[in-house]
């Protein structure tokens, strides 16, 4: 009985380890992702730390790491947030967050942020910066095998 509980545990814990991604995002003064895509695996849990390495201040070249919902285009979705009123101090706003899967808030220089989610199946994810200005830039695709 008490092999069993043990071999239990362990299958458990090696499970819950092998099943998180962790992945990191820069973004920078001159308004770049350092990366243009990523890999996950469908079901696994997905820790996404997205940091800005930039200089200036936030209000000028905030950065904001946003993971859309399959279909749904880094450009279309970077419009829809300016003609819901995006600024400078609130990139994303309320009214278009049913589009999101997870997002970090507007991050100032030096700052980061971890954000979790469950790799949701198979298919190509755009992310975003929603700073107003930075959506033709700033994108990615987040390949969910
Ligand atoms: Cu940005």
């Amino acid at each position: 009985m008490k092999i069993c509980l043990l071999s239990f545990v362990t299958i458990f814990a090696s499970l819950s380890f092998a099943e998180t991604k962790k992945i990191t995002v820069t973004g920078n003064d001159t308004m770049q992702f350092d990366l243009k895509s990523f890999e996950v695996k469908s079901g696994e849990k997905v820790e996404l730390t997205f940091k800005n390495i930039g200089k200036i201040p936030k209000i000028a070249m905030g950065h904001n790491l946003v993971v859309l919902k399959k279909g749904i285009s880094a450009i279309a979705f970077g419009q829809k947030a300016l003609g819901a009123g995006a600024n400078a101090t609130n990139a994303l706003p309320d009214s278009v967050k049913g589009d999101v899967i997870a997002a970090t808030k507007l991050l100032g220089p030096a700052e980061s942020e971890t954000i979790s989610f469950t790799a949701p199946e198979p298919g190509d994810y755009e992310y975003v910066c929603t700073f107003p200005g930075h959506f033709a830039m700033m994108r990615g695709v987040m390949n969910v095998k």
